[in-house]
């Protein structure tokens, strides 16, 4: 009773009775657990958000705020490029990651905490698998790159090489994720190297200001976003556990860009010999409109503007030599020094604001009854990974190729981009790419040739499907080896049984 009595008060203080509405028809298992979900919001933090939440929406659906006459792109000499490097530098800074990753001083760091509602699957994104002919899911891709990096950095240097793999993950996504490495025996990994932590949640809120009820007994939750991390960082003590390691440097990522190159060493190697203490990976716009953020410089300092927060004519603009001026698209792919996580996750994170995200929220209606909205009704409070920039001392951003590295898993197969069918076909045609440069043939089932093809990636599927193991090679490398003068029958894999 006196529980109860307690929350009532606390609710009564920050506005929020509504969350008891269904009180007299629980019973005290019900009532058990939505004490105890309650018990952990402060009063003041509750009514601050709630207020907070109501307001950022009110703003936002004003007309956007424009950027454009304080924006600034990144300075050349801190705009590293894959296409426009020479190769003696390429190879520098790839040789300068793989010495840092040889030394273990390197770790990735996995976004892991999304819902992924846009997908509409009732697991975590990493356990999805886009349709390879190896059925492999996108964490378990993710584990053999990391598999084989380690053994190209040791084989370099003649060391036993570790790069720890953290795995940021949410209320939704952290028990499936463990069962699922369990089951898979973290996929060869071995498991002091695999860190999985949880993120904080925080309320969702209708557009009264009101923190919105999932059931009679339960309070809607909802991750507190990728910038989440930092807050993460500090609760679950994951940086004193990467000085234990003596990791320097961290790659951190999204958990749905199949073409991720985690732990780069080129990357790595660029924002080492920079003196970087952050950095993104950034890949050049499509088309001028396109929706993505831009790195870009905000009154003189870093941010990600995003596409509403500019003008056509800004998007559009075009320097002398008729690239885009802002062409610097945002990937969601970090470097950071341990030393810039750890002012960050000390002190800076307070600084962060929060973003408001519109989503379809499930909730209890008036008479009890559980609804799933056709139309978005809640506001989810996100802090955002990158909002960080503003912070780092020694700034720099990384162009790479598309194709090559970028096609994220956002939708279900019903929207036109960003589904399983454009990941998996990224993937096969970057494979057919390697396949056909080190030299193999491809027949079909008939044992005809097929005809080599460079096509549109997402639009189609590769003529001659190949899939090869990330154990086998990480970015292209060694196939040499294994398949030229080969004549492959399509479909073809390459994996570890095969060599
Ligand atoms: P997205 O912004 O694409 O969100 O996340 P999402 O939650 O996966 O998908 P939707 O918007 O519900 O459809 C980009 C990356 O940030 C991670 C995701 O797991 C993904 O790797 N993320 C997002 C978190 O780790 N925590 C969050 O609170 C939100």
């Amino acid at each position: 009773m006196e529980r109860e009595l307690e929350i009532r008060r606390r609710l009564r203080e920050a506005g929020q009775e509504q969350l008891l509405r269904f009180w007299d028809e629980l019973g005290s298992g019900e009532r058990d657990s939505l004490l105890g979900e309650l018990e952990l919001l402060d009063a003041r933090e509750l009514r601050e958000h709630c207020g907070r939440a109501q307001e950022a929406y009110e703003r936002e659906s004003g007309a956007p705020q424009r950027l454009d006459h304080r924006m600034r792109p990144v300075p050349p000499e801190f705009l590293g490029s894959v296409r426009r490097s020479r190769p003696e530098e390429l190879r520098a800074w790839e040789e300068e990651g793989y010495r840092q990753i040889s030394q273990n001083k390197v770790a990735v760091l996995l976004l892991a905490g999304g819902q992924g509602t846009r997908l509409g699957v009732t697991y975590p994104k990493g356990m999805y698998s886009v349709g390879l002919p190896s059925g492999k899911t996108l964490y378990q891709i993710q584990a053999e790159r990391i598999l084989r990096l380690q053994q190209l950095a040791g084989e370099k240097y003649s060391t036993r090489c570790t790069v720890p793999w953290y795995i940021m993950t949410s209320e939704f996504t952290l028990s499936p994720t463990l069962k699922f490495f369990e089951d898979h025996n973290f996929f060869g990994i071995d498991r002091p190297d695999v860190v999985l932590f949880e993120q904080r949640m925080l309320p969702a809120v209708g557009f009264d200001g009101l923190a919105i009820l999932e059931r009679k007994d339960k309070v809607a939750m909802a991750p507190d976003g990728n910038g989440g991390l930092y807050r993460a960082l500090a609760d679950n003590h994951i940086l004193e556990d990467m000085e234990a390691r003596g990791i320097s440097y961290i790659h951190v990522y999204c958990v749905d860009n199949i073409l991720v190159k985690m732990a780069d060493p080129v990357f790595v190697g660029f924002c080492v010999t920079k003196g970087a203490d952050c950095g993104a990976k950034v890949v050049e716009k499509s088309y001028p409109l396109e929706p993505v953020g831009v790195v870009c410089q905000v009154d003189g300092i870093y941010q990600v503007v995003e596409y509403s927060e500019i003008s056509q004519d800004t998007a559009e603009k075009r320097d002398a030599d008729g690239s885009l001026t802002y062409n610097a698209g945002n990937i969601c792919n970090h470097f950071f020094t341990l030393d810039f996580l750890k002012n960050v996750a000390g002190t800076s994170e307070q600084q962060l604001g929060y973003h408001v995200a519109i989503k379809k929220v499930p909730y209890v209606d008036e008479e009890g009854n559980l609804a799933k909205p056709v139309r978005a009704n809640g506001i989810k409070m996100e802090k955002f990974v990158f909002d960080v920039f503003q912070f780092a001392k020694n700034f720099v951003a990384f162009e790479v190729v598309r194709e090559e590295e970028f096609s994220p898993l956002k939708n279900a197969d019903t929207a036109d981009k960003d589904t399983p069918t454009t990941a998996r076909r990224a993937l096969l045609w970057q494979h057919y790419r390697w396949a056909l440069k080190a030299g193999a043939k491809f027949t079909n089932a008939s044992g005809r040739a097929i005809a080599e093809k460079s096509g549109v990636p997402e639009a189609e599927d590769p003529s001659a499907v190949c899939e090869i193991s990330p154990l086998i090679s990480y970015f292209g490398e060694g196939l040499d080896l294994h398949l030229n003068n080969k004549v492959l029958s399509s479909p073809f894999i390459l994996d570890a049984q095969r060599v």
